[in-house]
């Protein structure tokens, strides 16, 4: 019955793998908007790599999508508690320096966007730096 314990353990590694997020906690809200973030970051990245056709309206309505939600998320963490030590205050604070960060960039990205005629360095500049945006903070904050 060596299978049957095999399986036993698939499905736990099953369902804590699966496990649901309230979409309507703050993690699942944060969820909702990174992810949104996502697809139009990817899709940008496909006009970037040329594997869309430009589109010079399509491009600009994708970053003015993300310039949009870039200052969703941070609402849904919790704030700083009132008793928080100095390293709590340094983390917080470098945290909402990346969020600024990626709103800068994301907003300067729906700038360039304006009327954009062709894939050109400044676009391809003002993408990296939304991307930049993006790992930065996930490499010091995300834990995956
Ligand atoms: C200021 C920090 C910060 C910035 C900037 C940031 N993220 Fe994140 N992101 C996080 C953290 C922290 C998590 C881990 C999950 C959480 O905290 O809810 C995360 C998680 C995610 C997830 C996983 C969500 C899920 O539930 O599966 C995606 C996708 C994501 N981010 C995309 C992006 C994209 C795309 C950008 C840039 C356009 C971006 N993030 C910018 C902090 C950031």
């Amino acid at each position: 019955m060596q299978w049957l314990r095999w399986l036993g353990c698939c499905s736990v590694v099953l369902l804590v793998g699966c496990k649901e997020v309230d979409p309507n906690s703050p993690e699942g809200k944060r969820s909702a908007v990174f992810k949104q973030m996502l697809s139009h970051s990817q899709t940008l990245r496909d006009y970037q790599r040329g594997e869309r056709l430009f589109d010079s309206a399509e491009v600009a309505q994708h970053a003015q999508a993300l310039a949009g939600l870039s200052g969703q998320a941070w609402q849904y963490y919790p704030p700083l508690p009132e008793d928080a030590d100095v390293a709590q205050s340094a983390r917080q604070a470098q945290f909402a320096g990346y969020a600024q960060q990626l709103e800068q960039a994301a907003q300067r990205l729906q700038q360039v966007t304006q009327e954009l005629p062709a894939v050109n360095a400044t676009f391809v500049e003002a993408l990296q730096a939304v991307n930049a945006g993006c790992s930065g903070c996930h490499q010091e904050f995300r834990g995956y």
